[in-house]
């Protein structure tokens, strides 16, 4: 298993180039089950959660090529990738697939709007937290369809196709807005999707959606206007811009007191977390083309923050947050208000030297002045990055076990900080 090695102390400085989101290429890729068209995806990262949702999606039929490289393309721009779902050949995502993605859960609707039927495992708990499906299952039974729960798998029908209606969701959830979009764009009639997520990466799969065909009002907002139409087709979309890798990469120029570009990060994605790390005393300069962050001789100030749906504080930059506020004067409050169990990084944290108590929902976070090189361990995705900008800043060796947590989420994350000079490298095996 391969391991990350930091020594850390160096100064961040240079440009950062911010590859497109994951969690927006992973429901636009599933997009692709709508239309037997083909559905062109530009800026899409190279990371392994990609390459596992495209065996997924290749199960059920769908033929996916990678473009080569072209003239004036710089190692390292996303890639673009042309999804083919001229037949679906299989309407199961079975449980050994669905058990190492979450998100292809999503498969759900697409398949069900376009087949009449669909067979997806449940996906089970994970790291952070027991995280339900009920939500998801609620929209699709008011759109119409049929839902049994038969042996660890989720089966619906609508045989007829869907219809439109009234999807009242009782929490903010971005995979079941998801869901109902993807399921409604193509049922009978007009659909109303209530209390919608508003993350950015929702209104990128609507975007899409719209290109190929789809009728919705609403986007950005809340609530969802679906008109349905019988079929969708081919269209050719650009991924946006990754803003928990941006908001990652600031937190890391910040511990180190360096000075970074963040090259084609858009900072309307992310302003609650630009705002709180002005308020640490960071240094934040938003232009059109990337987002300047810098801290020369300052110290960084304590905060208070709690997570929220977009466009509140994301949990996905909680654990960086965290690893930010260790080296921060006073006592920062970090409460976790989306996922009940996503305080992993916490014990990892501390066997750097962080001082934090954990109050049921809230960490308690006071800041040392010194961080100290450790062995620690990798728990989820967000967790192992906090443990790599903590590393960034400790005295000495810092060993990051169960480094593919991180590959999932983060694209030659190695190669982006070295550049900047910071001594990280990859052990193999
Ligand atoms: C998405 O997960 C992201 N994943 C997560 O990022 C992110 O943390 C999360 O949204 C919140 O922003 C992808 O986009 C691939 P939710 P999702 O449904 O859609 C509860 C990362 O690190 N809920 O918005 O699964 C749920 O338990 C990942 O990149 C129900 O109760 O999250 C949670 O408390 C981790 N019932 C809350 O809603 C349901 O049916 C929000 O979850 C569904 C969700």
């Amino acid at each position: 298993m391969d391991r990350i090695r930091i020594v850390g102390g160096e100064r961040l400085e240079g440009t950062i180039s911010i590859s497109g989101a994951k969690n927006a290429a992973l429901p636009l890729m599933i997009a692709s089950l709508l239309t037997s068209d083909t559905l062109t995806l530009k800026n899409v990262p190279r990371l392994a959660d990609v390459t596992l949702l495209a065996r997924i999606l290749g199960n059920h039929g769908v033929d996916i090529t990678v473009a080569g490289k072209r003239a004036g393309q710089r190692n390292g721009d996303g890639q673009t990738v042309k999804l083919t779902a001229e037949e679906i050949v299989d309407t199961t995502a079975p449980y050994e697939m669905v058990a190492r993605m979450r998100a292809s859960f999503w498969v759900l609707a697409p398949l069900l709007a376009r087949c009449g039927e669909a067979k997806v495992s449940l996906p089970g708990g994970c790291a952070i937290g027991t995280r339900p499906v009920d939500l998801h299952l609620a929209a699709l039974k008011a759109l119409g369809a049929q839902i049994d729960l038969e042996g660890g798998y989720v089966i619906a029908r609508a045989p007829k196709g869907l219809t439109g209606n009234r999807v009242p969701l009782a929490k903010v959830s971005v995979g079941a807005t998801h869901n109902s979009l993807m399921a409604a764009v193509l049922a009978r009639g007009d659909t109303i999707i209530e209390n919608a997520a508003r993350e950015p990466e929702v209104a990128d799969l609507a975007l899409c959606l719209v290109e190929m065909g789809a009728k919705i009002d609403g986007i950005g907002t809340s609530t969802l206007l679906v008109e349905g139409v019988t079929s969708l087709h081919g269209a050719e979309h650009t991924v946006l811009p990754d803003r928990i890798e941006t908001g990652t990469y600031a937190m890391a120029a910040a511990i180190t007191g360096g000075e970074v570009f963040l090259d084609g990060a858009r900072a309307d994605l992310l302003q609650e977390a630009l705002q709180l790390l002005r308020a640490t005393g960071v240094e934040i300069v938003e232009s059109p083309s990337g987002i300047k962050v810098s801290r020369n001789g300052g110290g960084l100030s304590a905060v208070s923050v709690e997570t929220q749906p977009f466009p509140g504080f994301p949990t996905d930059l909680q654990a960086q947050l965290m690893a930010l506020m260790c080296m921060a004067k006073g006592t920062s409050q970090v409460r976790e208000t989306i996922f009940e169990n996503r305080f992993m990084h916490v014990q990892e944290l501390a066997r750097l030297g962080a001082r934090i108590e954990l109050k049921g929902d809230t960490a308690l976070v006071t800041g040392v002045n010194d961080l100290r090189g450790a062995q620690v361990m990798a728990t989820d995705l967000r967790a192992s990055v906090s443990l790599i900008i903590a590393g960034l800043a400790a005295q000495g060796e810092t060993l990051i076990g169960r480094v593919y947590h991180l590959d999932r989420g983060f694209e030659r994350i190695e190669e982006k900080l070295g550049q900047c000079g910071a001594h990280i490298e990859r052990l193999s095996g």
